[in-house]
């Protein structure tokens, strides 16, 4: 795992963090590589919190139409993007991702139990897109498009994500080894999630304070955002419906849970519950499905 600054352009590769404007790094990556994208950008908002700290790119919409072309490039034919977006500006976001060539095909909301701001309303959601690109297959079983907001503190970074509302958008819309981007990377809370998954991921960020930090985190040397407990669904009602523990679940090419830590050695010596991958419920059973380990 690398992390990279640039002063001139550089081929991204999977697991890294790079510093820079995303619509320059993004020209420089191929078309069609990358299996999602999930992200955050500014919501052009002139966000300011109450210690005064703003985010760059918050004050203007210059940015949004050719980043999004971009990143629409470099999404793989018949892949998701994912994409935060702020409510005020709706049209501003939805305008450019349609000029893109996305398809907005769902749309979440992230609940939350405190009011970000009080004002004609109680302004206690966030919200995200979910884009397609050319033909997409449904999921087998597709995440509510309701999830619960964990709150974790903006230890971080200002408008920081919290990694449990993120992890179930990666397991849902992608595979173990899958490349998850996020051009607007912030503190890395989409590549932790993403690593923590199994997946492969490239993370872009312009703030160098910023960029340092998602280094850190990915490279494991601050968990200050790293989630205790590792998340398995969105909301308790889910938790219910997952695959019980001690599974005899048929694994593609393995048939019990020590076999499956044997030939997985990144989890050889981990202690968990294997689950279908992305999630499944219990009536596969029977059927080869991809699994992972949970801790
Ligand atoms: C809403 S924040 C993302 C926060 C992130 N989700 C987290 O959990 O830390 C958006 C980020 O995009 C970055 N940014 C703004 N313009 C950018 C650009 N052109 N290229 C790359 N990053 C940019 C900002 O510096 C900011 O950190």
């Amino acid at each position: 795992m690398t992390a990279t600054s640039i002063t001139s352009i550089q081929p991204v590769t999977a697991d890294t963090v790079i510093q820079g404007d995303c619509i320059e790094i993004m020209r420089g990556m191929e078309t069609g590589s990358v299996d999602m994208i999930l992200t955050d950008p500014p919501y052009i908002a002139r966000y300011r919190s109450r210690d005064g700290q703003t985010v760059k790119n918050d004050d203007n919409a210059r940015w949004l139409r050719p980043a999004f072309a971009e990143a629409y490039r470099v999404l793989k034919s018949g892949g998701f993007c994912i994409s935060f977006y702020g409510w005020n500006n709706a049209d501003t976001f939805l305008a450019a991702w349609r000029t893109a060539g996305f398809r907005p095909v769902g749309h979440v909301v992230f609940r939350k139990r405190y009011a970000s701001a009080k004002r004609f309303l109680s302004y206690q959601h966030e919200q995200a897109y979910l884009l397609a690109k050319g033909q997409v297959q449904m999921p087998l079983l597709p995440i509510p498009d309701v999830i619960d907001w964990r709150y974790e503190r903006n230890a971080l970074h200002p408008t920081q994500k919290p990694v449990s509302i993120l992890t179930p958008l990666i397991e849902g819309f992608t595979s173990p080894s899958e490349i998850v981007l996020d051009p607007f990377c912030g503190s890395g809370s989409t590549l932790v999630a993403a690593k923590e998954l199994g997946r492969r991921f490239m993370g872009i960020e312009l703030d160098a304070t910023h960029h340092a930090t998602a280094t850190r985190r990915i490279a494991g040397t601050d968990n200050r955002g790293w989630p205790r407990k590792r998340p398995l669904y969105l909301s308790n009602e889910d938790e219910r419906a997952t695959v019980p523990s001690t599974v005899q679940l048929p694994l593609r090419g393995v048939q019990t849970f020590d076999h499956y830590r044997a030939t997985n050695p990144r989890e050889k010596n981990q202690q968990g519950k294997i689950v279908p991958d992305p999630p499944r419920q219990g009536q596969l059973l029977g059927r080869s499905v991809n699994c992972r380990c949970l801790l």
